[in-house]
């Protein structure tokens, strides 16, 4: 079986990681694996860096899209897959997530019948502003496999006509969904065993921080929720005497300099608890987030990361995909509005009873997804021969 998986943005890269390293180490004489690399995400410590840590095998193809407008960034990509979709001829396409990426890997597949695994699949904000919803609803309705990673994304798909049934074999007018738990909680268990040597004492760790990361567009393009966002960081740090670690995507750094008063600027740049940190690797970042007291972000995976890591989370945003994580009371949404987020702080400060029940499936996502494509190639492969014996 032959699988081309499309990765693009920094979260895919990782996910990706989970996926190929349960093919080398247990599908290796079954399934062929193409990396395709749309290059939307192209710095060093946002692309490279999680090859080279994770040994993610090197992408066959880089199309250097990079950043751009919305359409001409999509467009560009769903040429340059369609080239390489048609010269590979892969049994499925495999899909992370919601970025531009995903997109252009739903049309190009699509639209030249190549059947579509989509990883993550069925995961809702209800917010058509955001980017990502737009591509998550488009790829899960052109696919063949929805593997979701919790029970709520399956009732959001049935809400949207799909029919969950066992079948002979699925395509993209029957697609197999499937529960098989989140691929992030493979890689959370994988890499949170591994130790980075030095790590705390290069880094000067201290005894308490909390790590805060921020790049939604929602948050980053808008002068006001950014300030808010950062004013509320300053105050809590000051506060309480905390630390907090921010590692900054390319996109929030730029937007920094564009939409804060160089007051702000300097009083962040001043303070002696902010610490402004470029990307991290992954594990790096696992070890931020394991010793962290509390996580404040805006990203869906650091979300996720902050519930295996048993901590406390304040969302940066106004509704979540996860909405389990909040029905746990281990999570809150504050949005940009900084009273909340200071609220949230300082309620988290006082609970002490903390509840993080098991949610995101067994750890063995990538195999189950391997599994199931294994069975539906054999189930087709016996149903067309069938029909070539019969037609004969
Ligand atoms: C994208 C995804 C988002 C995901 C995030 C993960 C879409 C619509 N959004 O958002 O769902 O959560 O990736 O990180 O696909 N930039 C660089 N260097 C890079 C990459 C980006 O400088 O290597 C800067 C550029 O100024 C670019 C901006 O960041 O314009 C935004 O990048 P883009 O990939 O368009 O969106 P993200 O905000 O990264
Ligand atoms: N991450 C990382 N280094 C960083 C910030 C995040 O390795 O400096 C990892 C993080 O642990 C998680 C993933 O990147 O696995 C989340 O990506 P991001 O926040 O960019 O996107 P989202 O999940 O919101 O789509």
């Amino acid at each position: 079986m032959k699988l081309v998986s499309i990765v693009g943005a920094r979260p895919q890269i990782i996910k990706a990681a989970a996926l190929s390293r349960v093919i080398r180490q247990k599908y290796s004489n079954n399934i062929t694996e193409i990396i395709v690399h749309t290059g939307q995400h192209y710095d060093e410590d946002m692309s490279k860096i999680f090859f080279e840590e994770l040994q993610i095998p090197l992408p066959s193809y880089n199309l250097h899209i990079g950043s751009d407008t919305h359409g001409r960034q999509t467009s560009k990509m769903i040429s340059g897959l369609e080239d390489v979709l048609l010269k590979e001829k892969p049994d499925y396409v495999v899909l992370f997530g919601d970025t531009n990426s995903t997109l252009a890997g739903a049309i190009s597949a699509s639209k030249i019948h190549v059947p579509i695994v989509h990883i993550e699949a069925g995961l809702r904000s209800f917010n058509k502003k955001m980017p990502e919803e737009i591509n998550r609803i488009m790829c899960d309705h052109v696919s063949t496999f929805l593997f979701t990673p919790n029970k709520i994304a399956i009732k959001n798909l049935e809400r949207e006509g799909f029919e969950v049934s066992q079948q002979l074999n699925y395509n993209i007018d029957k697609p197999g969904i499937f529960n098989v738990g989140d691929i992030m909680y493979d890689n959370f268990l994988y890499y949170s065993q591994k130790t980075l040597p030095g790590f705390h004492e290069n880094n000067k760790m201290p005894g308490e921080y909390i790590l805060a990361t921020i790049h939604r567009d929602h948050n980053t393009d808008h002068p006001e929720n950014l300030r808010n966002i950062f004013k509320a960081l300053i105050d809590i740090s000051n506060k309480y005497r905390i630390d907090i670690k921010i590692p900054l995507h390319p996109r929030t750094v730029k937007c920094m300099s564009e939409n804060l008063a160089p007051s702000l600027l300097k009083k962040i740049d001043n303070s002696i608890y902010i610490e402004k940190l470029t990307p991290v690797s992954f594990l790096e970042m696992i070890e931020l987030e394991k010793n962290a007291k509390l996580i404040i972000t805006d990203s869906g995976g650091v979300q996720k990361e902050a519930y295996f890591f048993n901590k406390p989370c304040i969302i940066l945003r106004e509704e979540t995909e996860w909405i389990e994580i909040l029905e746990t009371g281990m999570a809150v949404l504050c949005g940009a509005n900084y009273r909340k987020i200071i609220d949230a702080f300082s309620a988290y400060d006082e609970v002490k009873i903390k509840n993080f029940p098991k949610i995101f499936g067994e750890g063995n996502t990538a195999e189950l997804i391997c599994e199931m494509l294994m069975k539906n190639i054999k189930k087709t492969k016996t149903i067309n021969n069938n029909n070539v014996v019969n037609s004969s």
